[in-house]
């Protein structure tokens, strides 16, 4: 084991604590990685990463075997270990409340374990207000708690992790705190340290501001495109607003991903249950779903319908650089569009397996999981894309049309160029892009 830095233990080895674990070996530490799923635990220990994250198999095969230990015993992952990470997943239930029944386990086993008091106890995990508070109270006070929640984006995440926009400690113990604040130095980034509930409240009031930014570039967009404006510039024009800032005004399908959609819920659920209204995430979470809807009534106007038509279907994933389909828009315009009698054929560099385990070809006929981008456009009436790939957005407009049977393109990531494309021969049409390619 590589010599300084602190003992760290992290439970659940998923986007986060995987990430977090490497990250931390980076940085010096040393990390003892604990997970429920041992096939999950053996992967690691193998050095193949569970999951798509650029820059985390460099990571896990430098330090494993000597600054992360993996195992899925808790107690030997705490053993002597000043802080303990919780990184289980706390997904959204039905009522939107994040289920923390991950967290209640891992807290019923640590009332088993003997002397705690030299480990603090850090929620990483998205958790809902209250959440460190009634931790620290299960534990009866034998180990102090920190809120740290994590701004961790997919697919950049090893990136994120070393470059915060801010560092954010929670507890009533500023001890504690600042132990935890002690581990990130390296990382250059404003540290804010401040109380439980505040710390939790932070992580879920920028996921719920980030969701409705992007919400709102959508209506703007669609705006645009009734109007013949082109919203790209609409939305430059307001991002150079130094109040408003230009990330997250990209028009697309509608925010997907395992956090937005969770967090704003569980904010929304908390308000219910705090017995306060909530008015602007409901309208963003209602502006999501009508853009998908916007987008499959596009598409269907353009190829007169959709039954008995061929649609390729370029990008599954909830965005580029990652594997995952969590409330990506493909899973709900997948289905639609097959039951509208089209038959689809799909092409993602890295969710596809993801995307067969929730529809299994067997089970949808009309479905085809293409190889490549070219098989999966080959004979189609028309082209929805979906995911901005890079694969995708260097593909030539010429090439495409050679491709297909018709000539209409629905890009939902305003990756291609609408004089290109129009030059080309295809019916081109984006997000927002009005009278250059109105999405009408
Ligand atoms: C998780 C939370 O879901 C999210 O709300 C928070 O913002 C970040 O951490 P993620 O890392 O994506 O997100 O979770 P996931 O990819 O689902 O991985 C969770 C891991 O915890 C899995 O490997 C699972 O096996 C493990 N786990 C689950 C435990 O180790 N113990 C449990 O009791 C349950
Ligand atoms: C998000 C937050 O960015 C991160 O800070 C938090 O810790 C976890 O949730 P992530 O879910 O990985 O990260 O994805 P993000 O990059 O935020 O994108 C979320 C969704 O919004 C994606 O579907 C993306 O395609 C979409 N999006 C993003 C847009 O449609 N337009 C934009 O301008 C930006």
């Amino acid at each position: 084991m590589g010599a300084g830095g602190t003992e760290i233990a992290i439970a659940g080895a998923g986007y986060v604590g995987l990430t977090s674990a490497v990250c931390f070996c980076e940085m010096g530490h040393r990390v003892r990685l604990v997970d429920v799923d041992p096939q999950r635990v053996a992967m690691i220990r193998q050095g193949q990463c569970p999951i798509y994250e650029p820059g985390l198999p460099e990571l896990l095969n430098k330090h494993r075997n000597d600054r992360l230990q993996v195992t899925d015993r808790l107690a030997e992952a705490v053993k002597g270990a000043s802080a303990l990470f919780v990184c289980v997943g706390t997904p959204a239930s039905a009522s939107g409340a994040p289920d923390l029944s991950a967290l209640r386990r891992l807290l019923r086993e640590l009332k088993a374990l003997p002397d705690l008091n030299q480990t603090v106890l850090v929620l990483k995990s998205t958790v809902p207000p209250g959440t460190n508070r009634m931790a620290y109270d299960s534990l009866r006070g034998t180990m102090p708690v920190v809120s740290n929640p994590e701004f961790l984006r997919e697919g950049t995440a090893v990136h994120d992790f070393f470059h915060p926009d801010r560092v954010v400690v929670g507890s009533p113990d500023e001890g504690a705190a600042l132990l935890v604040a002690g581990l990130y130095k390296g990382v250059d980034a404003p540290l804010l340290v401040t109380g439980w509930e505040e710390a939790e409240l932070i992580k879920y009031a920028t996921n719920g501001f980030l969701a409705l930014k992007i919400s709102y570039a959508n209506e703007i967009a669609a705006l645009c495109d009734a109007l013949g404006a082109d919203a790209l510039d609409v939305l430059k024009g307001l991002g150079l607003d130094h109040r408003v800032g230009s990330q997250f005004l990209r028009p697309g399908p509608g925010y997907g991903g395992s956090c937005l959609p969770k967090d704003t819920r569980a904010l929304i659920w908390k308000g219910r249950r705090a017995g306060v209204r909530l008015d602007l995430l409901p309208a963003a979470q209602r502006a999501n779903l009508r853009q998908r809807e916007r987008l499959l009534e596009a598409l269907s106007k353009l190829l007169g319908g959709l039954a008995g038509k061929q649609v390729a279907v370029w990008g599954l994933a909830f965005k580029a650089g990652t594997d995952d389909l969590r409330t990506a828009a493909s899973l709900e315009m997948i289905p639609w569009m097959l039951k509208q009698g089209a038959s689809v054929r799909t092409y993602d560099p890295a969710a596809q397996e993801a995307f067969a385990r929730h529809f299994p070809p067997e089970k949808w006929p009309g479905l085809t999981l293409s190889p490549d981008q070219w098989s999966a456009l080959e004979g189609a009436d028309g082209l929805l894309i979906l995911t901005e790939w890079e694969t995708f957005r260097t593909a030539t407009p010429l090439a495409i049309r050679r491709k297909m049977a018709g000539r209409v393109v629905l890009d939902a990531r305003n990756i291609l160029d609408p004089e290109a494309a129009r030059a080309a021969g295809l019916q081109y049409r984006g997000v927002g892009r009005g009278r250059r390619a109105p999405l009408r």
